[in-house]
């Protein structure tokens, strides 16, 4: 079934001159891009986007760490899209992230883990909504 996914590569990426070598990793999976922009976000925007955190001890480090400097978020369309993108990102702890992984090879700790992706189809609607208003 053809799907959409949201990614966000996170400020720890944008800033380390990444987003070329992420986009890359997509693109030659045979994802295509149907959505693209580069925007600071909001604490209003990161709390939204981190809503099942709320709560969690890591929340506001999770939020300040979103809003800290610019990401690029996107929208991702293919054939069981979301299951593919979040293989090709790999565990949210990099060290645990299995090998080629984005998140292995660029992923810098389990809060600065360089790439964000839905876990679901209804994820992916809802996070649309906030980073594509
Ligand atoms: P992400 O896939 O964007 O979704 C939730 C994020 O919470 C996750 O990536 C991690 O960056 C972060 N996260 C999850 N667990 C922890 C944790 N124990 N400590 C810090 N950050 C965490």
């Amino acid at each position: 079934m053809t799907e959409k996914t949201l990614v966000l590569v996170k400020p720890d990426a944008v800033e380390r001159n990444l987003i070329g070598n992420i986009l890359t990793e997509y693109e030659r999976n045979g994802l295509k891009i149907i959505d693209l922009k580069l925007l600071q976000a909001s604490s209003a925007m990161a709390e939204k986007h981190y809503a099942e955190h709320e709560g969690k001890p890591f929340f506001d480090r999770l939020v300040a760490y979103l809003t800290r400097s610019p990401l690029a978020a996107l929208v991702l369309e293919g054939e069981n899209a979301v299951e593919r993108v979040r293989a090709l990102n790999g565990t949210t702890d990099p060290e645990k992230s299995g090998d080629n992984t984005i998140r292995a090879l660029y992923g810098l700790s389990l809060s600065e883990n360089t790439v964000h992706a839905s876990d679901s189809p209804e994820s992916a609607e809802r996070e649309r909504s906030i980073w594509f208003a």
